[in-house]
């Protein structure tokens, strides 16, 4: 077995771009999608938690055109965070994302310059560094808010038990409102919005809301997940912005509600119901967020029409 040296791996293990496979404690893979590898992992002083969000090179795609894509696609997703990051100094912005700290788009060119060898599909790739956002995703939290329903919301008073959807319903409200700040605010269309690229992260002084239980942590056991509802309260952050464009199209703002209306459908049932009234016919939801968006909801009713025919055809 070759010893990895600082810049290069073995091929069965997951990509890390260099500087990162030397920094200590090392990266830990949080989760591994078909385009890109996040790892927690931390800028400057252990203390500082970042998201590392490295895309491998594709073997099987010619290295200059994989180089190009790679690039382009890092370079977009990061174009698009410090965009909306600079909306955060406007005091009624309602949009948040991570903060880029760093990226490469060309580990190939950096593992050269160093003098090492290049060992496989391991040569190339390209990596965002960003603001680790403490919180949970939205699809966690419904998940376990169900885990709660399903063995406690039903024994408790009718009143308790409009307290909690209501907290939901007001979350919901939020996310209509993040995603028409990042539509119009930002003239950016996500292109992938479901419940896993919504965050909620927790006030930092700690606020608790009327007894709902306080911030849970994530780490929570089983058995406290079902005796007590999630903490629902916190600021939106969006992430996930590989797929995302600079758009202020009707047609383009409406498709993407509608991702987020179908992804939303299967993932969340429970919750379906309220996701029109709430998220987005709300004043307080994506409806009230700005002017144009009763035309891009009028737009949306279309968008629905021609999914429900390609469906019925496909
Ligand atoms: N800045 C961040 N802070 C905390 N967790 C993050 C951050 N970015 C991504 N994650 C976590 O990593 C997962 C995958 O990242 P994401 O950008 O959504 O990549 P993918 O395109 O593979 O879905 C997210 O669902 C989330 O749980
Ligand atoms: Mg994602």
């Amino acid at each position: 077995m070759t010893v990895p040296t600082s810049t290069s791996q073995r091929e069965d293990e997951p990509f890390l771009p260099a500087p990162f496979t030397n920094t200590v404690p090392p990266p830990e893979l949080i989760a591994q999608g078909a385009e890109a590898l996040l790892y927690r992992t931390h800028f400057l002083t252990p203390s500082n938690p970042a998201a590392l969000k490295a895309r491998p090179s594709k073997p099987y795609r010619h290295p200059t055109l994989d180089a190009r894509l790679t690039k382009q696609r890092v370079l977009a997703e990061a174009r698009i965070l410090v965009k909306l990051s600079a909306l955060a100094g406007d005091p009624s912005n309602e949009v948040h994302v991570p903060a880029v700290l760093s990226l490469e788009w060309d580990t190939a060119r950096k593992v050269k310059a160093l003098g090492e060898e290049q060992r496989g599909s391991h040569g190339g790739g390209a990596w965002l560094l960003m603001e680790w956002i403490e919180g949970r995703s939205v699809k966690d939290l419904l998940r376990q808010w169900d885990g709660w329903y399903k063995n406690t919301g039903k024994n408790v008073t009718p009143e308790e038990l409009a307290r909690q959807e209501d907290e939901i319903k007001k979350l919901l409200r939020r996310i209509g409102k993040a995603v028409g700040a990042m539509h119009n605010k930002g003239s950016v269309v996500h292109g992938d919005l479901t419940s896993s690229n919504v965050l909620v992260r927790p006030f930092k002084d700690g606020h608790m809301q009327n007894g709902s239980g306080g911030i849970t942590d994530g780490e929570a056991t089983t058995h406290e997940e079902h005796s007590s509802p999630p903490d629902l309260d916190g600021e939106i952050v969006l992430i996930d912005f590989g797929l995302a464009t600079q758009s202020i199209q009707d047609e383009d703002r409406a498709v993407d509600l509608y991702v987020l209306e179908r992804a939303f459908g299967s993932t969340h049932p429970r919750q379906e119901g309220w996701f029109d009234a709430e998220v987005l016919q709300s004043q307080d939801g994506y409806r009230g967020s700005y002017k144009g968006a009763n035309v891009v909801l009028k737009r949306l009713e279309d968008v629905r029409l021609r999914g429900r025919k390609r469906s019925m055809i496909g």
